[in-house]
């Protein structure tokens, strides 16, 4: 994933720069909940400023049907000038002479943030006329938001057809990341994927199983793997339609000569709350009224052995139900193994997804490891090797 100009191409000064990152970012009762995104993008929102361009903030926010009141950005603006410290001015709307003439005003080093681009349903359709009317405001376009990457949407991806196109920090420092874990990784490397369902992640597991040389698979999935080798697993969270399918992922990892890690213990439960009494036992005593909740100590400490052997490790999806307590356990020790061997250097570590970010934050490990991605669905399709419309968009279009 290279072949894209970033801002060390771009002139910005003087000129208006449509800027798309994605502020789709948790609210609750009008304020932000979790500024991480905002805080990845301030230093290319600053950095344009500083170089006397002025900053047009573009992006979506939930997933609206046309206008409406709980939908806006503004608030979402409020916080990008919090998180900044400069004044971010806000437009009732992203396109329209409303638009055209605060962007017009603009001096350089300025910042503004437009109204949710999927107030027009031109957006999601990627319109051609809803695409030019976005481009009238600016002179460049710069992503920043790899989040959205995913959508060929006329923010994300429209936008680069028409102006200059370039990279902001933020995607730049992704995409090297993610160039470091998957198209040319230090080897042994290895992929954790957790997550309640293997149907989710069939996409995922094929494109993984030719690259990673050992795959580690946890969390509820796990339990259809060992059902689908014979194992009781009682009433663990498990899809035994898939139980052919799983069986045919582990042939095809014997195959390619990927070494396949499921659990050997685990936590279980009769009821699926926190504190809920609970043992340990290996998977082939889980009884009959009991579920996995965790992965268990022997467990565990293969995992960690395994990353101890591994240069590069990708990491998508927890092991257990860390949601409630003490179930969080495997999640949080594997973290902590894979935080310490990337503070010392032996190992490079990338970790995505939505529960992934969550289970990492709560594990309090996301400084240490190399690069934790904001991105959910985004992140899962660049790991199923899907091509993500608007990093290419970048790549082959000069404007
Ligand atoms: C996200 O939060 O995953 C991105 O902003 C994309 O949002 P979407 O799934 O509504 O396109
Ligand atoms: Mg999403």
């Amino acid at each position: 994933m290279t072949g894209f100009r970033t801002l060390d191409q771009a002139d910005v000064n003087g000129k208006r720069v449509l800027l798309r990152v994605d502020l789709n970012v948790p609210v609750g009762e009008g304020t932000v909940s979790d500024a991480t995104r905002i805080e990845r993008m301030a230093p290319t929102i600053l950095e344009i400023a500083n170089k006397g361009g002025k900053v047009i903030l573009l992006s979506h926010f939930g997933r609206p049907k046309g206008p409406n009141g709980k939908e806006s950005l503004k608030p979402v603006a409020a916080e990008v000038a919090h998180v900044i410290k400069r004044p971010v001015a806000f437009v009732e709307d992203c396109v329209g002479p409303q638009a055209e003439a605060a962007t017009h005003a603009m001096r350089g080093g300025d910042i503004l943030c437009l109204e949710n681009t999927r107030f027009h349903a031109g957006e999601e359709k990627n319109d051609p006329a809803f695409a030019a009317a976005l481009a009238r405001l600016g002179d460049i376009w710069v992503n920043d938001a790899f989040s959205v990457s995913h959508r060929a949407h006329a923010s994300t991806e429209g936008l680069g057809h028409i102006l200059p196109a370039f990279a902001g920090r933020a995607m730049e420092a992704e995409l090297a990341a993610f160039r470091r874990v998957l198209d040319v990784p230090q080897r042994p490397l290895a992929a954790i994927v957790g997550g309640a369902k293997v149907s989710t992640k069939l996409a995922l597991l094929s494109n993984l199983i030719p690259r990673v040389d050992v795959l580690i698979i946890g969390g509820g999935m796990a339990n259809t793997f060992l059902a689908a080798q014979g194992k009781r697993i009682g009433k663990s969270l498990c899809e035994h339609e898939m139980a052919q399918t799983a069986r045919a992922i582990l042939a095809q990892a014997a195959a390619k000569g990927c070494e396949i890690v499921l659990p050997v213990d685990a936590v279980v439960a009769r009821k699926f709350e926190a504190d809920a009494p609970s043992r340990v036992v290996t998977v082939d005593d889980v009884g009959t009224d009991e579920m996995v909740l965790d992965i268990g100590p022997r467990t565990i400490e293969h995992v960690v052995s395994v990353l101890a052997r591994v240069k590069t490790l990708v990491w998508n999806g927890p092991f257990g139900a860390f949601e409630i307590e003490p179930f969080d356990t495997g999640t949080i020790e594997v973290a902590e193994a894979a935080a310490e061997l990337t503070a010392s250097g032996k190992i490079i570590s990338v970790a995505g997804g939505g529960d992934t970010v969550a289970a990492l934050n709560s594990a309090r490990v996301t400084e240490r490891l190399t690069y934790v991605s904001a991105a959910g669905g985004a992140f899962l399709e660049w790991l199923e090797g899907k091509p993500l419309p608007g990093v290419q968009v970048l790549q082959t279009c000069r404007g």
